[in-house]
Parts: C-alpha cells; sequence; structure tokens
C-alpha cells in the first residue's frame, strides 16, 4: 500500500534546481571559469577541410578554420562588422574573409582588409575580431578560451607520445555526436564502475564489453588532486582476477581502458589504457565528446566502424545504453534529488575535486593540473587492465 512517504504528492512535481556551481558552464560562472583555465577538443583536424567549421562550446559561439598557409584559427562565429556568422565566410591564405561585406580576420582576430573602406582609413586596426588560441594535438583541435596571462601548457598524455604510432581521433561514440544533457553527468559515469555490471553486463549492452563485465565486483576509489581512478576488481571463471583501473580528470578529460577484456589471457590482456577522451560542454543542457585513440596493430579499437549508432526509441528501451542512462538523468540531473550510495564514492569524490578546484580559483591560485614546465607536460596516465593469473597474487602498487 502506498503511504505517505511514499506518495508523490508534494513531491513529484517539485524540481529543486541544479547545482549551479558545478553544472553550469557560461563565462562568469563559478564552473564556467573553472573550464576556461583548461584547453578543450574543439572539433578534429579533419573537419578544417576547405570551409570553416561552426562550433558551439562553453556556451560561446566560434568558428574555427584552417588558413591556405595552414595556420589554425579559432574566431568568434559573429563578424565584428554587422554579426553575419564567419562559418559562410571564404578561406584566403592568411585569414578568413566574412562572406557579407568581406572584412578579412586572421587568426589573431587582426583585420586585414576592409574592402569597402577609403583605402588610407586606418579603421581597420581599430576593430577586432573576438580570438582563441588553438593548437593540434593527435588529431584533434584544442582551444584555450580562458585569461591569456593564465593561459597553461596543452597537456600531453604518455600513452599517445610514441610518434611512430598511428593515432584516431573520432567524436564520441555510442550516442549521437551532440548528448542533450549537461557534460557533467555524462563525465561522471566514468567513476561510476557499478553501472557496467548492471547497464552494460545485465543488458545486451552495444558497447562491446566482454561477457566478464556481467560478473558482480568489488571496487575502489582513489584520487589525488585532478583525478579520481575507480578500480574494480572481477573474478573470474578458471580462478584468473581482472584488475581494470579507470581515470576521469578535472575537469573533463578521461581515460578509459580497453572494454572488451575477458580476463582469461594475463599475457596479452595486461595492458595500460590507449584512449583518452573529453566530454565538452557545448551549452549547460548539450555535450560533444572527443577522442584520442592510439591504434595498436592487431588490437580492437573503440570506434564502431559505422560510426554514430541511431535507434529508435523501442530499441532503446529495450536495450538501455550510456546514452539512455544519462541524458533521461534529465537535462541537468539534480543533485539536490540524488540517493548517493557506496558505489557512488567516485563521484563523490570527483565532485568535492571540482569544487575545490573552484575554490582554488577564486582565491587567485592556478587550478590542478595547470601545467606550466615543459617538464611537466606529459601526464602519466593510470589507467588500464590487468589479469592475474589463477594462484598468483596481485603486485602491490
Ligand atoms: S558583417 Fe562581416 S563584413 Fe560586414
Ligand atoms: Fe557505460
Amino acid at each position: 500500500m502506498i503511504d505517505d512517504q511514499g506518495s508523490g504528492y508534494g513531491r513529484n512535481a517539485i524540481v529543486p534546481e541544479e547545482n549551479t556551481r558545478l553544472t553550469h558552464v557560461g563565462a562568469g560562472t563559478p564552473m564556467g571559469e573553472l573550464l576556461r583555465r583548461y584547453w578543450h577538443p574543439v572539433c578534429m583536424s579533419s573537419d578544417l577541410s576547405d570551409l570553416p567549421k561552426y562550433l558551439k562550446i562553453l556556451d560561446e559561439e566560434l568558428v574555427a578554420y584552417r588558413d591556405k598557409s595552414g595556420k589554425v584559427g579559432v574566431l568568434g562565429a559573429h563578424c565584428c562588422h554587422r554579426g553575419t556568422s564567419l562559418e559562410y565566410g571564404r578561406i584566403e591564405e592568411n585569414g578568413l574573409r566574412c562572406c557579407y561585406h568581406g572584412w578579412l580576420y586572421n587568426e589573431e582576430g587582426k583585420c586585414l582588409d576592409q574592402p569597402g573602406e577609403p583605402d588610407a582609413s586606418p579603421y581597420k586596426n581599430e576593430v577586432r575580431q573576438p580570438c582563441y588560441p588553438a593548437e593540434e594535438y593527435r588529431g584533434l583541435v584544442f582551444a584555450y578560451m580562458g585569461p591569456l596571462d593564465k593561459k597553461p601548457l596543452l597537456p600531453h598524455f604518455d600513452i599517445l607520445e610514441d610518434d611512430d604510432a598511428e593515432y584516431l581521433a573520432y567524436r564520441n561514440y555510442s550516442r549521437g555526436a551532440v548528448s542533450e544533457c549537461n557534460w557533467l553527468q555524462l563525465h561522471e559515469n566514468a567513476a561510476d564502475p557499478m553501472h557496467i555490471f548492471s547497464l552494460h553486463g545485465m543488458n545486451d549492452s552495444l558497447f562491446d564489453f566482454a561477457d566478464v563485465m556481467g560478473i558482480k565486483p568489488t571496487f575502489d576509489f582513489v584520487h589525488s588532486d585532478r583525478h579520481v581512478s575507480y578500480v574494480r576488481t572481477t573474478d573470474v571463471e578458471g580462478g584468473n582476477r581482472l584488475i581494470r583501473t579507470s581515470t576521469i580528470f578535472v575537469p573533463t578529460g578521461k581515460c578509459i581502458p580497453p572494454p572488451d577484456v575477458t580476463g582469461t589471457d594475463p599475457e596479452s590482456e595486461t595492458e595500460r589504457a590507449r584512449m583518452v577522451g573529453w566530454w565538452v560542454p557545448v551549452d549547460n543542457e548539450h555535450t560533444i565528446g572527443y577522442h584520442i585513440e592510439r591504434i595498436d596493430p592487431g588490437k580492437r579499437i573503440f570506434q564502431p566502424p559505422d560510426g554514430e549508432v541511431t535507434r529508435d526509441y523501442e530499441e532503446t528501451q529495450r536495450v538501455p545504453d550510456d546514452w539512455e542512462a544519462q541524458v533521461s538523468q534529465r537535462p541537468i540531473a539534480r543533485h539536490a534529488l540524488e540517493h548517493l550510495a557506496t558505489s557512488d564514492r567516485g563521484v563523490v569524490m570527483f565532485r568535492r575535486l571540482l569544487n575545490e578546484a573552484i575554490d582554488a580559483i577564486e582565491r587567485g591560485e592556478d587550478p590542478p593540473g595547470t601545467i606550466r614546465d615543459p617538464a611537466d607536460q606529459i601526464i602519466v596516465v593510470p589507467s588500464g587492465n590487468e589479469v592475474i593469473a589463477a594462484g598468483e597474487t596481485a603486485p602491490v602498487a
């Protein structure tokens, strides 16, 4: 029988505000300012063809392009003359020319030409198109959208540093290119080892986890000031033990080990992660994912060959996946309504790190993971799979 405590009356219709401090991404908001102290992937290098690429990142409209001399620019989308979007502009040798009245901008936002103005006019030197620093790394274009005097070095990752290896950069898999929800609930998913058992293991998951993920694991969590890792242990049939370590970084990076590990082969399946990904806020209620994966000969890659998956509603109900689980938490998950449990320790830790990182910039300090010394530019990734043979014990980390 439904009693007063269970009744939805007075409870279900009232949805408290979202946790704006951790979820909102606009300029001037606490998280928006934290996010603007890091580099974010904004598109793939392969997106920059002979046409400009329209982007929305951190609730700002942008256009990325590669000029004919090879330089990459990230400009505010709306021309500073009268607002036409530069996505309709023409790429030239040293810049991007607005389609409307032909003002030409370079990657520093300098106006190089105003065909409608008198030859001697100094006006072009007085206007500036908003711009952001851009750098490429392994097939992704990164932009820094924060204060220039605080600009850190672009992080590199040790698992992506072999210049002889092949790399694949791609947008997110297993869901549409833009997820219709807040970035944080997507990002927290990779600190949530339980869902791999329940969502992926108990369903016929699209995401290609091996059957071993359907064995109930034990898990633990470790953290520094800039990352949370879960350490997920499964006793595999036959006596092997599988230890899987997956990591999320402050603010948006993640490093997930290969999902197709079976736990049967200590030799070939013990390996470090080969992929780094990011959830990039488009605005408060939309998010896009980017990844860089190292392609090792003979090893499976994450990216399904046919790219994005589209599914009808009934199928999503029968076989729900990450997209259904996370987008349906509401456009912005309401922390005030949650009942966090022991399996959410990683989520709790990560939210604490974000709060501490916001505190740090509010005190005028650099947030965790800010790299200024080139000697620190390469991040050593803690993620991987380890298969321990029956009878052996795990080495003490
Ligand atoms: S609106 Fe861009 S040149 Fe006039
Ligand atoms: Fe998942």
